[in-house]
């Protein structure tokens, strides 16, 4: 479930800053997105390089670095991640936390985040259960703040008792937890993705050129937000997203039974590019060259429209269908009347002629059509039209709940 999410690590000034390198890779072999911050104290402890090396980026340090602010500035970095982390968070982070400082490139980040926050906090057992560190904790903990240990043990200064910082493993349960409580939780969503593959014999099928790297997108993005996800796919080679009930089909005519199957959803997405037609009577075995020239011939059948099922279903329709448009031509046209005609509340129009590169690869334009209008999506990667997505999805259902 960490795939495609992005951790805004804050690295703090304590021994145990080291367990970061190692906390970064586990993060990482999840395939989440490390983005280092580095305090000056921390600075003390790993450095800069390492930091930067095992994230495969730079490490920022500096609040007033005028090429990072012109790149990404200190606001927008504590907005872009799915979670701050805080480790180690020593007492003087906390208390500058708790108190509202923000006279440094992390204390700052963490004043301006809209995004939720994780501290492990590591100290000297002393310095732990100090009142002034407690009041801190019990202030961080009123503000929202969630913690992860410390644990009990020897410390680096010799003392027995509670102030290790909590085991990079530990430390990643309880990003998950974070993430898991997100605004879609409770909320069951059903993706389409993928193409079908509609045999002709056993060994030969129609198919078409969706990689099924958007629906993957979308689903990370979903869960990331702590919903529960079915999704259903054809044949595909993208790895498949991490958390969700994979339900792995090949024709059109499995994939409607699969969404059949995953029962009652509060959202629908279709972004499978569902093959239009099968073939009438596929044959068991292989068809052979008869040697004089004559051409196999086999009728065609239109396959049902999985999307439109749902989207007119008269009980259990969920609160939000959404479809996608694959046009080559009149995008914007083709797809109002698409989604008209199949009963959908919004559909992702997007131009995949050849010439665009989006059908397979790593981009996406979109145009999101609802009965409010049209909103142009700039061109972006797969991951942000789908990050752009599930916001709207989180707006949408907070407005249907309220
Ligand atoms: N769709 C579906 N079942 C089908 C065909 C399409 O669920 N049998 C869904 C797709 O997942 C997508 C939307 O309908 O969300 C539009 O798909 P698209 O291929 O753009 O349109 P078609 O309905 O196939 O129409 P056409 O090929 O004529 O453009």
């Amino acid at each position: 479930m960490l795939k495609g999410r992005k951790i805004l690590l804050v690295i703090g000034g304590g021994i145990a800053a080291y367990k970061c390198l190692d906390l970064m890779r586990r993060l990482q072999d999840q395939g989440a997105q490390v983005v280092p911050v580095l305090t000056r104290a921390g600075a003390e402890f790993v450095t800069p390089l390492s930091v930067s090396a095992l994230a495969g980026q730079k490490v920022h340090q500096d609040l007033f670095d005028l090429d990072a602010e012109s790149e990404i500035g200190h606001i927008q970095l504590s907005r872009a991640a799915d979670i701050i982390v805080v480790a180690p968070a020593t007492a003087d982070l906390m208390a500058k936390m708790a108190n509202g400082l923000a006279n440094d490139l992390a204390s700052t980040l963490l004043m301006a985040t809209d995004k939720p926050v994780l501290i492990a906090p590591s100290m000297n057992v002393r310095m732990w259960h100090h009142p002034a560190t407690q009041r801190n904790v019990a202030t961080l903990k009123s503000d929202g703040i969630h913690t992860v240990g410390p644990d009990e043990g020897s410390m680096a200064c010799g003392e027995f008792g509670l102030g290790r910082m909590a085991e990079p493993a530990d430390i990643i349960d309880a990003i998950k937890t974070v993430l898991n409580n997100g605004p879609l939780k409770g909320k069951h969503i059903v993706i389409t993705s993928g193409p079908t593959h509609e045999p002709i014999d056993p060994v030969r099928y129609i198919a078409n050129r969706s990689s099924g790297k958007q629906g993957a997108a979308i689903a990370s993005a979903l869960l990331a937000r702590g919903a529960a996800v079915t999704f259903i796919t054809g044949p595909t080679h993208e790895p498949l997203p991490d958390g969700a009930a994979i339900v792995q089909v090949e024709t059109a005519l499995e994939m409607l039974n699969a969404v059949e199957a995953a029962g009652p959803c509060n959202v629908a997405i279709f972004a499978a590019a569902v093959a239009d037609w099968r073939v009438k009577d596929a044959v068991d075995s292989k068809i052979k060259k008869t040697g004089k020239g004559d051409l196999p011939e086999f009728d065609l059948v239109e396959n049902p429209d999985i999307l439109k099922s749902v989207a007119q279903r008269t009980e259990n329709r969920p609160e939000l269908v959404i479809g996608f448009a694959a046009e080559t031509d009149n995008v914007l046209e083709n797809a109002t009347a698409k989604r008209l005609r199949k009963g959908c509340d919004w559909i992702l129009a997007n131009d995949v002629s050849p010439e665009t590169g989006i059908m397979g690869g790593d981009k996406n334009k979109v145009l999101l059509i609802s009965d409010t209008g049209v909103d142009a999506w700039p061109e972006m990667s797969k991951s942000e039209v789908a990050n752009r997505l599930a916001n709207k999805i989180v707006e949408a259902l907070g407005d249907s709940n309220s």
